[in-house]
């Protein structure tokens, strides 16, 4: 089953619901406080909001430790307010999606807590030690049970056991995937996902959804264990839709979701260094990355070579049925607007991300160009564990010229983050009022790839130049000019019918008969 159409037309966005906005002056934002900014959203012209999780939890990796998926944390509100949300965000034309959290729990939930004072309890990965020591990666038991259990992540996030693809007779934990503990997690997740879909909720982003079945070459069994969900989901739920963090959309159309995030490529399994479109190495460490210059460069060092191949190799594959989601950044990778890179580079970044394609998610305050703060402590998701230098992807969104930045009544100390201290931090307010300034560029933006679907992901792509600029036609129709670079780049052509194309939307590119100029910076977008 193809995705559904409201997919396919999405323009996504995502909250980091304890950096949004704050309602009730606890120095955290909640999910009221998204419902005060839907007004906010509708006019930039989103579709879809996507949240992190927002479940009870003692916040050990910023919720992703979850203590019970079927309530809210009292820090965002309650359940009520999560219904009031679904149907506020209804009312704006807006979708919302939840974070699904399949591979692993908080050490604080009642089926871990159960099961490491249960040595007949299977939902989790248990090792007996043998010769005196534990298993590699195996973190000893807090309870009665002997032994360890097997982590997904931190220590603090015990793995829900959803067995091994391959066994071996001295390592009893590996089960099979239809063991009674798999089945019952199974059977769980479903529960899970049914509860919040009958409340109303658009679907899901899925954490770490390659990380269930475990040593599992080709991530075959973990692939089974989602189609055998989708294949549910497309009976009982035909309109939710399934965007997984996995990071390659080719293997993960195939294992069964809608659509994939796609904010790295390349990587070990593809036999190069990780590398990102957006910035060269990045702030934020919880991958390796690539040295080389990325495609938006200021220099002008990068290719778009790369990407281009993966995203091909990735549409080939996955076909119709599916998509690749490209963020602008999020809560663990650097912001668009990261080390040198200034606004003025950000202008033909969003001019690419929304006309490619795929499905562009804007990450919050990305669209003001707020910036990766650095040096900022680590905060939740260091806690008990090394940190991976997050919070500066994390700060509070920047609403106006008040206190906070508008963001909460709190005294700013209190804050869970502190807001960028830039005393020319960008603000919401700011750019509505200024007709110039990014946030009106990306709601343009937005708002041509809604009124031309040739745009969207359906429209066909052909490449005509890809290097400094990119220069790309879509549906046969639009003539993209993306130049990244801070220099003027001439792009001779022979295709007389571009010289009387007219500008849609541009920014310093000139088309004449025979070349294309592009200004530092610069983007254009034209109809033939
Ligand atoms: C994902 C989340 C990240 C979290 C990790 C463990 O990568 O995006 O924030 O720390 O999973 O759940």
């Amino acid at each position: 089953m193809a995705a559904p159409t409201w997919l396919s037309d999405a323009v996504l966005y995502q909250i980091y619901p304890q950096s949004f906005a704050d309602s009730d002056g606890d120095g955290i934002g909640d999910l009221r406080g998204i419902a005060e900014h839907l007004d906010y959203l509708a006019w930039l012209g989103v579709t879809a909001v996507w949240i992190n999780p927002c479940f009870v939890s003692p916040m050990g990796d910023a919720g992703y430790d979850i203590a019970d998926y079927f309530a809210v944390d009292p820090r965002y509100g309650d359940n009520n307010d999560l219904a009031r949300l679904v149907d506020q965000t209804r009312a704006h034309g807006i979708r919302l999606l939840l974070d699904l959290v399949p591979g692993h729990t908080s050490g604080t939930h009642p089926w871990f807590v159960a099961s490491a004072n249960d040595p007949r309890d299977h939902r989790y990965i248990w090792a007996a030690p043998a010769g005196g020591r534990l298993p590699e990666r195996f973190v000893p038991s807090p309870g009665t049970r002997p032994g360890g259990y097997l982590p997904n992540f931190f220590d603090f996030q015990p793995a829900l056991n959803f067995g091994y693809a391959r066994q071996k007779a001295d390592e009893p934990w590996r089960q099979g995937t239809d063991a009674e503990g798999p089945r019952a997690n199974r059977a769980a997740l479903r529960t899970i996902m049914d509860h919040w879909l009958g409340l109303g909720v658009s679907g899901f982003r899925v954490d770490m959804a390659s990380s269930l079945v475990k040593d599992d070459p080709g991530f075959a069994g973990t692939a089974r264990l989602w189609r055998e969900v989708r294949a549910w989901l497309d009976r009982t739920h035909p309109e939710a839709a399934l965007l997984s963090e996995w990071g390659d959309p080719a293997l993960a159309v195939p294992a069964g979701f809608h659509a994939d995030f796609f904010l790295q490529f390349g990587g070990p399994a593809n036999g190069g260094p990780l590398r990102s479109l957006w910035s060269t190495g990045t702030a934020t460490s919880l991958k390796e990355w690539g040295t080389d210059p990325c495609y938006f460069d200021a220099g002008g060092r990068g290719s778009i070579g790369t990407f281009l191949n993966a995203y091909q190799d990735a549409f080939h594959t996955i076909g119709e049925p599916g998509h690749v989601v490209l963020p602008t950044a999020n809560h663990d990778f650097a912001r668009l607007r990261t080390g040198p890179r200034t606004p003025e580079q950000l202008p033909p970044a969003f001019a690419f991300q929304l006309t490619f394609p795929t499905l562009p998610a804007i990450y919050y305050g990305d669209e003001i160009g707020m910036r990766y703060v650095p040096g900022l402590p680590d905060t939740e998701g260091s806690v008990l564990a090394p940190g991976y230098n997050r919070s500066g992807s994390r700060t509070p969104m920047q609403w106006d010229p008040g206190l906070n930045a508008g963001f909460s009544a709190a005294p700013a100390g209190s804050l869970y983050l502190p807001v960028d201290p830039d005393p020319d931090r960008p603000t919401v307010a700011g750019q509505r009022a200024d007709r110039n300034s990014l946030l009106h560029l990306v709601k343009d933006l937005i708002a041509i790839r809604r009124a031309h679907p040739e745009l969207g992901p359906g429209g066909s792509l052909e490449i005509l130049h890809d290097g400094y600029p990119l220069a790309y036609l879509r549906g046969g129709r639009f003539l993209v000019i993306v130049n990244p670079c801070g220099r003027v780049r001439v792009l001779p052509h022979d295709r007389p019918e571009l010289a009387s194309a007219t500008g849609v939307k541009h920014t310093g590119v000139v088309v004449a008969e025979a070349k294309i100029t592009a200004s530092p910076f610069s983007f254009g977008i034209f109809r033939l």
